[in-house]
C-alpha cells in the first residue's frame, strides 16, 4: 500500500522547473519519477502546469486517492487514481507533469517491492536481440536551436548494430563525426536542447553531413547504419502562409508530401516521424502509401500517444509507426495502451525522450518492457546518456 508520497519542484536540463515524485510504500518500497517537458509539444498533448500549480493540485486532489488506498504495484490502480483526482480527459486539473511522476514513481516503488528490475515490473522478459535500436539525434533545429535547420532532428539509426551497446556507441561516434566534418569545413556549431550540433547551414547540407557520417561509421563499425528525420511538420506548418514555411520558401502540401517522399528515396531514410502537419492525417497516408515499405512514418504530434488518435490514424492508413511519450498523455498505462494498440495494428512503437529531460530512466525499461522497435533519447548529454547507459545495464545484466 502506497504510504507517503512526496512531490516537489526539481531542474530539468533547460533549467526550468519540473515534477519529482516520491512513492513510499508500507512494506518499504521506494520509487521516484521525474517530468520531462517538450518544447515542440502537439495541440492535442495532455496539459503540463507549471510546476508549483501541478504539485500544489496533486496534493489537494490525487494524493486522498493514493496515499493508503492503492498498492504501488498495481499499475493500473494508481493510474486510475490519477485520472479519478484530475477529472478532465486532459490531465489540466492536477498536470501531466504532476500525473506522469508519480505514475513513474509507483510503478518504479513496485518494481522495489518484488525486487525486480522497473522493466519486468512493466511485463516484459528479457527480449534478448529484440532490444529498442537507438535512435540518436545528430544535427538539428526547429524549435530546439535558433538559425539552424528547418528540420527539427536528423537522427543515426545503427539498425544492424548487435547488441545496445554496440548501437549507443556508434550514434555517439556520428555525432563525433558530424563535429569533426563542421570543424573541417570552418562552420561553427553549437548544440540543441537534445544535444544535436545546430550549425546554421542549409537542410540540404545536413542530409549530405549526414549521409556522409553515417557512411563513415558504417565502414568502422561494420554494420549497417541508416539515418532518418523528426521534421515537426506542425512547426513548420502555417495556414496564413499557405503551407510549410522554410527559410528558402513555403512548400504547399503536395510539394511537403514530394519533398519527404524524394529525400526518403534519395537518402533510403529509416525514419520520417512528424512529415506533416498534426492535423492533416490524410497527407500523411498519401506519404505513408508512398515511401512506406522502406520508411517508418510515425506520428508523434500527430497521435500523441492517445489510443483515440492512434486509432483514428489507423483506419486512415496515416502512418505505420507511433512515438511514445508518457508525458503526452499523463500515465504509463496509457502509454502502453497506445503501444498495445500500435502492436496489434503491426504499428512500430518508438519511446521517446522530451526536450526538457532529467536523470529519469523509466523510458528505457518501458521500451524494454514492451518490445518497442525504437528509442529515441538523444546520443550525448548527460539526461540523454541516462537512458542509454540504462540500456547498456539493462542488456549486460540480461546476459
Ligand atoms: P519536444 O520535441 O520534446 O520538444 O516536443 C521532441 C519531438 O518533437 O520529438
Ligand atoms: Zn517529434
Amino acid at each position: 500500500l502506497i504510504t507517503d508520497i512526496r512531490l516537489r519542484r526539481v531542474l530539468d536540463s533547460r533549467g526550468n522547473a519540473t515534477v519529482e515524485a516520491d512513492v513510499h510504500t508500507e512494506s518499504g518500497g521506494f520509487g521516484r519519477g521525474k517530468a520531462p517537458s517538450g518544447a515542440s509539444t502537439g495541440e492535442y498533448e495532455a496539459i503540463e502546469l507549471p510546476a508549483q500549480e501541478a504539485i500544489a493540485n496533486a496534493r489537494e486532489d490525487a494524493f486522498p486517492r493514493l496515499i493508503g488506498e492503492v498498492h504501488a504495484g498495481n499499475q493500473r490502480d494508481v493510474d486510475a487514481a490519477l485520472h479519478a483526482a484530475d477529472g478532465t480527459d486532459d490531465f489540466s486539473g492536477i498536470g501531466a507533469n504532476s500525473a506522469v511522476a508519480i505514475s513513474m514513481a509507483a510503478a518504479k516503488a513496485g518494481a522495489d517491492v518484488l525486487g525486480a528490475p522497473l522493466f519486468q515490473h512493466l511485463g516484459g522478459t528479457f527480449r534478448g536481440n529484440e532490444f529498442p535500436t537507438p535512435l540518436g539525434n545528430i544535427v538539428g533545429g526547429g524549435e530546439h536551436a535558433a538559425d539552424a535547420t528547418n528540420i527539427q532532428e536528423f537522427l543515426s539509426a545503427p539498425v544492424g548494430a548487435p547488441s545496445v551497446e554496440e548501437a549507443v556507441f556508434a550514434n555517439a561516434a556520428v555525432h563525433q563525426e558530424v563535429h569533426d566534418m563542421l570543424a573541417d569545413r570552418g562552420i561553427p556549431a553549437g548544440k540543441g536542447d537534445e544535444g544535436a550540433w545546430a550549425p546554421s547551414v542549409s537542410d540540404d547540407e545536413a542530409f549530405e553531413l549526414m549521409d556522409e557520417a553515417v557512411s563513415a561509421v558504417e565502414d568502422d563499425v561494420g554494420f549497417e547504419i541508416r539515418f532518418g528525420l523528426d521534421v515537426a511538420g506542425a512547426e513548420l506548418y502555417d495556414e496564413s502562409e499557405g503551407g510549410y514555411v522554410y527559410d528558402d520558401g513555403v512548400k504547399s502540401t503536395d510539394e511537403q508530401i514530394d519533398y519527404i517522399a524524394e529525400k526518403a528515396q534519395e537518402y533510403d531514410l529509416v525514419y520520417v516521424e512528424d512529415p506533416l502537419d498534426e492535423n492533416d492525417y490524410e497527407g500523411h497516408a498519401e506519404l505513408t502509401e508512398r515511401v512506406g515499405d522502406r520508411t517508418l512514418v510515425c506520428g508523434d504530434d500527430l497521435f500523441v500517444t492517445n489510443v483515440s488518435r492512434l486509432g483514428e490514424g489507423i483506419e486512415q492508413d496515416a502512418g505505420n509507426s507511433i512515438l511514445i511519450k508518457p508525458n503526452q498523455i499523463g500515465t504509463l498505462s496509457d502509454a502502453v495502451d497506445a503501444i498495445e494498440l500500435a502492436t496489434e495494428n503491426g504499428y512500430a512503437s518508438v519511446v521517446s525522450h522530451r526536450s526538457g529531460e532529467t536523470e529519469d530512466t523509466t523510458i528505457a525499461h518501458l521500451a524494454v518492457a514492451t518490445g518497442a522497435q525504437f528509442i529515441k533519447t538523444g546520443a550525448v548529454g548527460g539526461e540523454r546518456t541516462a537512458k542509454l547507459n540504462e540500456l547498456i545495464r539493462i542488456e549486460d545484466n540480461a546476459a
